[in-house]
């Protein structure tokens, strides 16, 4: 956790508000208009999808038209969703209450399809990279996905686009790469709308920059597909995920086409990035691409991604600090699971979900901004595992008050439950397959609840706790400060339960449902009891849910909710969120000022002063009020590669890591070591690397260790070693293989 709630009452450190010298941070075409934050709630929009506003790219130039179905029928063909129907659907949006889309990625995909076992596959779903800096056609040109983003902000509404990094594509293009024309001194050419030229008048807009076959094979590790789900680690990270490219992350070359790219849809305007497939990526790699992202023009944006584990799963202490170690936030794969067991299969009682957030309290850094999911598009809709519609209220209703960043799978808020039980039956075609009304339920339990995140910040930055479970029922409170909101819920679809009169920190009074009746919740009240504030017990009928709010003014004094990014090198612009930062404050990373380049009630805007790196509690002081602190990380500059080899001898249960001088290896601390080196061939076992991200141009001097399953720590003997980063802001030293120096017992 990053956040101590613990205000501190000391007096205000006379800090010395800095001369407002702001850097200019000049306006790009579109700027991001801030973090999504847990004040927001994301609605996941797969762009083919959801509603075709532009017929007129249905079948666009150069593409065979039999990739495009429209009908809803065939779901591994086009079906003419777009970004101008995004825009179509923004009054919808806005009435169903969401804050923030996230898109399918945006840019060019392969141009063919490809067939097994007689079914055509079509690479509608943006995860088939083709050329990053050309929008995806059938979605429209660049001035439709520009147009879309001012729309969107218009309505206070933030977009996240997809993002691979991971893989290009698969089938016929065999993973091929390409980028548009350049001009003489090396930039790309664009009309006037973003789209490519032929400048180079070669017939082409683009030109192929990498082929797995061909040119510059080595930008793909080339190492075949991973077969299945016992590989080792290597394998995870350096094979193709179903026979797709996958990118040398470790050459300067692919980080730099990849940084570049992703800064370039920066520039359009995105508030984030929903990173595809982290798991399957060099960890080094993930943390330099995010600090290259949030150090361009427009400060920090919101960084997701898909660490997909299952439950139990051997890779959780490596997806839990996957956050820490990149400084990219997981989508909550772990609610998912408790979602589905506890609403969906009912394989386990209520209790579970306050198992959960406990456990997740202890293992996630920053479970505040984790991306929570009751199904997404890579699994069955949750009504092929429970068709029973009020469980699927019960699921999302839990998701919509919980810490972290709650996020809806289009076609939700319909009860849509897909063709079939796959993956692939559940990405349908909203407009054929839905009247995109506004009269279900659960449609009105999500604009309640979304209206609620953002009106009682409790529910956004709020510590939970349980206040009474059984199998059936679990009553919980989310508070921050004197905000508080409990929330009560009865999974038993046939029989009421009596709630006894709980110990409660909310005021005296009566509480009204804040979903008025939609899911047969009552009012109550508080009373003085003899031990203190007590609910008053209460029946809950057959899956009846209650949640009663109590949003107290927390004044003028300075109160840190979140930060975004949690961690980033001096200079960046960051993001605090919370209440009270309007007005004269001032903020500090530890003792060292910061400059505020601009604030509101709710939100400033800061940069990381030039600082020693490590972890800086921060605070926001106005006159003689100090926040409480919020524990960010300071990084020692630009990320670069270092890639370390070593041979070692190890033992069964030792595992090698490497420490070092700088936070970035742990500054010598073992417990910071959070990323284990890889083996790739088992007939060489001894011989070890693991790529780690180290600041630009800087000698470190490091050490190997072995971490033992037991827990303790070997150090290798001898004298510190030591090496010199790369200077290039995309450089990767690739060190020469060292030798473990065993120590002597
Ligand atoms: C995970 C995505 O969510 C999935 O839909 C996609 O097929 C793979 N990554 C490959 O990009
Ligand atoms: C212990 C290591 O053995 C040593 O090499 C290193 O210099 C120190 N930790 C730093 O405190
Ligand atoms: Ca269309």
């Amino acid at each position: 956790m990053k956040i101590n709630l613990e205000k501190t009452f000391m007096a205000a450190k006379a800090l010395s508000l800095l001369a407002m010298s702001i850097a200019s941070f000049h306006a790009s075409a579109e700027d991001p208009i801030g973090p999504v934050t847990g004040k927001d709630v994301i609605y996941q929009i797969m762009t083919d999808r959801f509603f075709d506003g532009d017929p007129t790219n249905n079948q666009p130039a150069g593409f065979d038209d039999s990739l495009f179905d429209g009908s809803g029928n065939d779901v591994n063909k086009f079906q003419g969703g777009d970004f101008d129907g995004v825009v179509a659907k923004i009054p919808y949006l806005k009435n169903l209450g969401i804050t923030t889309v996230w898109i399918s990625a945006p840019y060019a995909n392969r141009r063919t399809a490809s067939t097994f076992d007689g079914i055509t596959y079509t690479p509608y779903h943006g995860y088939h990279a083709r050329n990053y800096f050309q929008s995806n056609p059938y979605y429209g040109d660049m001035s439709d996905f520009t147009n879309m983003v001012s729309a969107l902000h218009a309505e206070g509404i933030k977009v996240v686009i997809d993002f691979v990094s991971n893989h290009t594509s698969n089938g016929d293009e065999d993973g091929r790469l390409f980028e548009p024309d350049r001009d003489a001194s090396g930039n790309f050419v664009f009309d006037a709308n973003g789209n490519p030229v032929d400048f180079n008048l070669d017939g082409s807009v683009e030109n192929l920059v990498a082929d797995p076959k061909g040119v510059n094979a080595n930008w793909f590790h080339n190492l075949g597909n991973r077969e299945n789900e016992n590989t080792s680690r290597f394998d995870f990270r350096y094979k193709d995920l179903a026979n797709l490219a996958d990118f040398t992350h470790e050459l300067p070359e692919v980080n730099k086409y990849l940084e570049e790219a992703a800064i370039f849809w920066k520039s359009k305007g995105v508030d984030g990035y929903r990173h595809d497939a982290t798991l399957h990526m060099n960890g080094a790699f993930s943390k330099s691409f995010r600090d290259a992202i949030d150090s361009a023009e427009g400060g920090a944006v919101t960084h997701f991604g898909e660490f997909f584990i299952g439950r139990p799963d051997p890779k959780f202490a490596e997806y839990s600090s996957f956050p820490t170690r990149t400084g990219i936030n997981n989508l909550d794969f772990e609610f998912f699971r408790v979602m589905t067991s506890v609403y969906g299969d009912q394989s386990q009682g209520m209790g579970e979900i306050s198992n959960f957030y406990n456990y997740t309290a202890d293992a996630y850094e920053i479970e505040n901004q984790t991306v929570m999911f009751v199904d997404n598009h890579d699994v069955s809709r949750f009504l092929r595992v429970n068709g029973d519609r009020r469980a699927l209220d019960l699921a999302i209703t839990t998701m919509m008050v919980s810490r972290g960043i709650p996020n809806i799978y289009y076609g939700t808020e319909q009860y849509a439950n897909g063709k079939d039980g796959s993956q692939d039956g559940g990405r349908i075609f909203m407009q054929t397959d839905t009247d995109f009304g506004e009269d279900e339920r659960i449609f009105k339990v999500i604009k309640e609840l979304s209206d609620l995140r953002q009106s009682n910040d409790a529910l956004a930055y709020g510590l939970t706790s349980t206040l009474y479970s059984t199998d059936d029922v679990l009553v919980m409170s989310r508070k921050f400060f004197d905000k508080e909101v409990v929330i009560a819920i009865n999974r038993n679809k046939f029989n009421a339960m009596t709630v006894p009169n709980l110990g409660t920190s909310l005021p005296v009074g009566s509480y009204g449902d804040e979903l008025n009746g939609l899911l047969s919740g009552a009012s109550n009240t508080v009373f003085n009891g003899a031990g203190g504030r007590e609910i008053a017990s209460f029946e809950l009928g057959p899956q009846e849910v209650s949640v009663w709010s109590s949003n107290a003014d927390l004044g003028a004094d300075p109160k840190i909710g979140d930060m975004q990014s949690f961690t980033g090198r001096p200079g960046n612009q960051v993001s605090i969120s919370g209440t009270g930062l309007d007005g004269a404050i001032s903020v500090a990373f530890g003792d060292t000022p910061a400059t505020v380049v601009s604030s509101t009630y709710e939100r400033a805007i800061v940069v990381v002063p030039t600082m020693p790196a490590g972890e800086a509690l921060v605070t926001v002081t106005k006159g003689a009020a100090v926040s409480n602190t919020f524990a960010f990380d300071v990084l020692s500059g630009d990320q670069t590669q270092a890639i370390f080899h070593v041979e070692a001898f190890t033992d069964p249960g030792e595992n090698v890591f490497v420490v070092g001088n700088i936070p970035e290896l742990g500054s010598w601390d073992p417990s910071k070591a959070l990323d284990g080196f890889h083996n790739p061939d088992p007939n060489q076992w001894w011989k070890w690397f693991l790529p780690v991200s180290v600041p630009q141009g800087t000698t470190v001097e490091y050490k190997y260790i072995y971490k033992l399953d037991d827990g303790s720590v070997i150090w290798e003997s001898g004298a510190n070693r030591s090496f010199t980063s790369s200077s290039s802001a995309t450089g990767v030293v690739d060190l020469p293989e060292d030798t473990f120096n065993e120590p002597s017992f």
